[in-house]
């Protein structure tokens, strides 16, 4: 498979103003450089609160950089996050960028198998192709048959881990961005969060993630970038 540049970041900064506090601000991420190859895993390091969520945020278009570029492809195009207009934000989220959130993000009365199966139907699938994937998620990553039908919001920490796993592969992303998807997850779900990364890279996707794992950083890692000493590495550790 060739390989193509999804994601290029030059001179990228971000700094916070805290305006409820005395405009105090704050400089998260200072002069940062890298790309993601399609096909490959970039490993995201660091200390805690040293931006690498906030980075995360930047590529998905929460967060906005205070400056520099941050260019992710979209089809034939590449789009500047720093400029983009909210119109091409939604068309990258539906297309090009998919984000595995530390939370599940449930919506009351929505099932779990309709909230898996949403990127798929908004991407034009039947009905019935989207709940035959959804269903071999769920299963794969051991949310019982039981559950399927009802709110994932009282389901346990791991449970809604999963069901938010299951909805981020659901469909093939190029650029799929992960923040510790892993966290709360015992040894066996963590070896299938492992095979479906895999596959998704197998498929092409540049792939960014945060991972508290040693083990998941070695058996998927292809780069590690630490933000804390702003450098890239073929190293993973
Ligand atoms: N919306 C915001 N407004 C102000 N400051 C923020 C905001 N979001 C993040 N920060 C600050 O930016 C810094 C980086 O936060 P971030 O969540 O990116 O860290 P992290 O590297 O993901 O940490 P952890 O490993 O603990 O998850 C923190 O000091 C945080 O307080
Ligand atoms: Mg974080």
């Amino acid at each position: 498979m060739m390989t193509a540049t999804r994601i290029q970041a030059r001179s990228l900064n971000k700094q916070f103003t805290l305006h409820h506090q005395n405009g105090v601000q704050l400089d998260v991420l200072t002069d940062l450089n890298f790309d993601a190859q399609s096909g490959e895993c970039l490993i995201f390091s660091g200390r805690s609160g040293s931006g690498k969520s906030t980075l995360l945020k930047m590529i998905y278009g929460n967060y906005l950089a205070t400056s520099g570029s941050l260019q992710v492809k979209h089809g034939d195009e590449w789009v500047e996050m720093v400029a983009a207009a909210p119109r091409s934000v939604v068309e990258l989220r539906r297309h090009s960028i998919g984000y595995v959130s530390q939370f599940l993000k449930t919506i009351p009365r929505v099932s779990t198998l309709n909230l898996v199966m949403e990127p798929a139907l908004e991407r034009g699938w039947s009905a019935e192709q989207a709940r035959a994937r959804a269903e071999e998620l769920l299963s794969r990553l051991n949310i019982p048959e039981r559950l399927w039908h009802l709110a994932p919001s009282t389901f346990s920490g791991g449970e809604q881990q999963r069901v938010n796993i299951a909805r981020g592969f659901m469909v093939a992303w190029p650029v799929l961005l992960l923040d510790e998807p892993t966290a709360s997850l015992d040894e066996t779900n963590r070896a299938v969060v492992v095979e479906l990364m895999q596959e998704a890279k197998a498929a092409g996707a540049a792939m960014v993630g945060i991972f508290h794992d040693a083990e998941v950083r070695q058996k998927i890692g292809d780069k590690q970038f630490n933000v804390s000493a702003n450098e890239v590495s073929n190293h993973v550790q």
